[in-house]
């Protein structure tokens, strides 16, 4: 074969796959709008596809009420063809789903519904009747507030639902709840429906689905925080994972001077059993490190108010006779102790310690540095503990070799030193996003 013909062979084949690779308009949305905004029009960017995929289009409306939920998600497919099409998943008056869906390969950017025109008519908003049935009415990727809004249901329609849909695919990954006002009662909102394009739906309806915890960290020194309660409530709630359940976390470090709270709650992994415990990982004479731990699963139930629930079990600090021994003392979030302060070990105490912890989880990540008194034969604090409540926890003691996958303090924490920031810190600035 001469070199020509390759070339020319090679330029076909160029040729070829410039036709069939496709460009296709691109974009997700996944919103709740109040139906009087309806219809909608939307702009989209694009994406090459790969050679003999087609463009695939999706709309979907979860009509509740006053309010709509809008999903789009348009791009590259390996679906075969298919006419544009309306399907009503469950009609109205009351919850209704609908969508819009089209797979198609005849020309680039043939994926172009550019509005919610076709699966909106005016009158999927006709008022409802005045009297009868009132249903909590809900439609959030959030929680549903436990005392929502009561609204009339169109005439006949007699059972309130109350679930969460599961939509996953096509780019979009998301948990809806939804009550609302049904024709029939039980868990079949989607009647039957298991996909829309190339979203999977499921539906849930145990409340054990849709737990709502609150969530929120709080880290606070103080030279009280081990003797007298402190507040320990979060602004945030928090819609957990099925089969989750809600924990909250409080851990306290005292060397002996300006002690740490560090509290956590939030969503305990699937499987925790409902439990309630402290934990006093290590004590007196030296370094006191304990902890609350308490899991729970019913909504907003991870709601202990102040730090007594860990205070009241610590063993009461009698009056420690002073021994001869004499150590810094420190607990700080600052990367190294910055103002530790020299004193006199209690009795038994027979060295001095220095390490740091390391938190993480729950949307926290601190490295607390520890100096103070210790007993022989502790050399370490936390012993073999990797979790204390939700926060997996790593010691590391100083001269002893770091362990391995270990990670240098936070560069942010020292940051933070220099924007004076006060000493009660909040989430916000350690959070994690999750
Ligand atoms: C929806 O919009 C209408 C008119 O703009 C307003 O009166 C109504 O309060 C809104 N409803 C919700 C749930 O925001
Ligand atoms: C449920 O689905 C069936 C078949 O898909 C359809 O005929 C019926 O109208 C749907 N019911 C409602 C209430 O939407
Ligand atoms: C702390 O909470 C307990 C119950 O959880 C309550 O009895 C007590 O009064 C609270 N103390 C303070 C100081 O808020």
């Amino acid at each position: 074969m001469s070199p020509v013909t390759l070339l020319a062979l090679l330029g076909v084949t160029l040729t070829l796959s410039r036709i069939q690779a496709l460009t296709c308009q691109k974009g997700t949305l996944n919103s709740v709008y109040n139906a009087t905004e309806l219809p909608l029009r939307w702009t989209t960017g694009q994406e090459d596809c790969e050679e003999g995929w087609g463009c695939q289009d999706t709309l979907m409306l979860i009509h509740n009420g006053p309010q709509v939920n809008v999903v789009i998600t348009k791009g590259c497919t390996q679906a075969e063809d298919q006419e544009a099409r309306v399907t009503e998943h469950r009609a109205g008056p009351g919850l209704s789903i609908i969508s819009y869906t089209h797979v198609c390969r005849k020309a680039n950017l043939c994926n172009d519904l550019a509005n919610s025109v076709p699966l909106w008519t005016p009158s999927s908003t006709a008022a409802p009747a005045p009297e009868g049935t009132q249903c909590p009415t809900c439609l959030s990727r959030d929680e549903c507030k436990e005392s929502g809004t009561e609204l009339p249901c169109p005439a006949g329609l007699r059972h309130c639902y109350n679930g969460i849909l599961l939509l996953n695919g096509g780019g979009i990954s998301t948990s809806l709840r939804v009550q609302g006002c049904m024709a029939q009662g039980g868990c079949n909102l989607l009647n039957g429906t298991q996909e829309i394009g190339p979203i999977r739906v499921r539906e849930k309806c145990n409340p054990k689905d849709f737990l709502t915890c609150q969530s929120g960290n709080k880290l606070q020194f103080g030279p009280d925080v081990s003797r007298k309660p402190v507040e320990w409530t979060v602004s945030g709630n928090k819609m957990c994972a099925s089969g989750e359940a809600c924990q909250e976390t409080l851990l306290l470090i005292d060397a002996g001077h300006k002690p740490l709270l560090v509290g956590n709650k939030g969503c305990a992994s699937s499987g925790t059993q409902d439990f309630t415990a402290t934990f006093i990982h290590s004590g007196p004479p030296g370094v006191l490190v304990a902890s609350y731990y308490h899991v729970c699963s019913s909504n907003g139930c991870n709601r202990a108010d102040n730090s007594s629930v860990l205070l009241n079990v610590l063993p009461s600090p009698a009056a420690p006779a002073p021994g001869s021994l004499r150590c810094p003392a420190c607990v700080d979030v600052f990367g190294t102790c910055q103002n530790p302060k020299v004193i006199t070990c209690p009795m038994g105490s027979t060295h001095c310690y220095k390490g740091n912890i390391q938190l993480t989880g729950g949307g926290l990540s601190a490295t607390v540095t520890i100096q103070g008194c210790m007993a022989k034969p502790a050399k370490s604090l936390l012993k073999n503990t990797q979790n204390i409540g939700v926060l997996s926890v790593n010691e590391n003691i100083e001269g002893e070799p770091a362990p391995k996958g270990g990670v240098a303090p936070a560069p942010y924490l020292a940051w933070m030193v220099g924007l004076g920031l006060s000493l009660a810190l909040w989430c916000g600035v350690f959070c994690l996003p999750f």
